[in-house]
């Protein structure tokens, strides 16, 4: 069975690989621009440097290569150069699925799963959020995260094409980059690390949900056969606030600096804890890292480095 990863070489399709080579039954190919992340280009598998947007260079591949599934996580991932730049977020986001899409159908794919995010759902009246909650995106990178959603529903509606969209909160685990602003751990346990003071922006108070990248690898790999066009949240149905988020990685780095406190940035959302029912019913997924668990590792890496 072959199995196309685009975004392999990031943070979390780098993980998504390493779950999936666990399986010999799986072939794997990956496609990354190499743009962001680490640059963790995998080993045993076919590796191809392009660039999603680039419909050519994707239909190639399709065509030579015939993928059974496509797990397609490449992407500009940071809120901020959405804002700054809102017609290259939306150029690689919403066109560069459409060409995973159009080239999906066209090649007869089994399945196409795809990385979506807890940035869809904007500010929410409920601290617990469901999957029916309606969409309201407060960044540019929420809206180029969803109208694919709305693609994928309707390739499966006109032409069948199957899929699973899994809705991440914030992921974190070891090879995170700590360039990009979602890696708020990664940031804060290299900081503390190398005896610097990580920022902090707003009060500290804003919550967020954190999954350990191991979790969510594991969530890809049950999508393959479950959870059949669906929309998934994949959470921990945990929040934390920013600040007890910094207590804790001082606590398990023997960390003492203070945070810097910075103003709030656009498209900041105040709370944020997605409710992981539906996982656990249609996935059979369950989050096995508590965050202490998860932040060990992740230390342990950083450490490593
Ligand atoms: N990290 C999180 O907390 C989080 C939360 C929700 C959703 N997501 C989604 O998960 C996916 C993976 O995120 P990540 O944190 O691993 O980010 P990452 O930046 O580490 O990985 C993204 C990968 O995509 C590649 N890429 C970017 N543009 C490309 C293009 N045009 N063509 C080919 N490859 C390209 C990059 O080189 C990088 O290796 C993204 O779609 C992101 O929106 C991430």
């Amino acid at each position: 069975m072959k199995i196309l990863i685009t975004g392999a070489a990031g943070f979390i399709g780098s993980h998504i690989v390493d779950e999936l080579l666990t399986d010999n039954n799986y072939k794997l190919v990956v496609v990354d621009n190499l743009s962001t992340g680490n640059n963790n280009i995998p080993t045993n598998t076919t590796f191809y440097h392009a660039d999603i947007t680039n419909h050519q260079e994707v239909e190639n591949i399709f065509k030579k290569e015939l993928p059974d599934f496509v797990i397609h996580q490449a992407g500009q991932v940071d809120v901020t150069t959405s804002i700054l730049n809102p017609l290259h977020d939306a150029s690689i986001n919403i066109l560069g699925t459409i060409s995973l899409l159009t080239n999906s159908q066209k090649y007869s794919v089994n399945k196409f799963i795809y990385a979506s995010s807890c940035a869809v759902y904007g500010e929410t009246k409920n601290t617990n959020i469901l999957e029916d909650t309606k969409a309201s995106p407060l960044s540019f990178y929420g809206i180029s995260k969803y109208t694919p959603e709305q693609y994928i529903a309707l390739y499966n509606k006109i032409y069948g094409l199957p899929y699973t969209i899994l809705r991440y909160a914030n992921v974190y685990g070891p090879r995170q980059t700590i360039k990009a602003e979602g890696g708020v751990v990664a940031i804060f346990i290299d900081h503390l690390l190398n005896g610097k003071s990580p920022q902090i922006f707003g009060d500290g108070m804003q919550t967020r949900d954190f999954v350990y990248v191991k979790d969510v690898a594991k969530a890809n790999h049950l999508a393959l056969f479950k959870g059949g066009n669906q929309v998934i949240n994949i959470g921990s149905n945990n929040q934390i606030s920013i600040n007890t988020l910094y207590s804790m990685i001082c606590d398990l780095t023997s960390s003492s600096n203070s945070p810097i406190y910075k103003p709030k940035r656009d498209g900041d959302i105040r709370y944020s804890q997605l409710d992981n029912t539906k996982a656990k019913q249609m996935l059979g997924w369950n989050p096995e890292y508590t965050l202490e668990e998860g932040l060990k590792e992740t230390i342990k890496y950083y450490k490593s480095r």
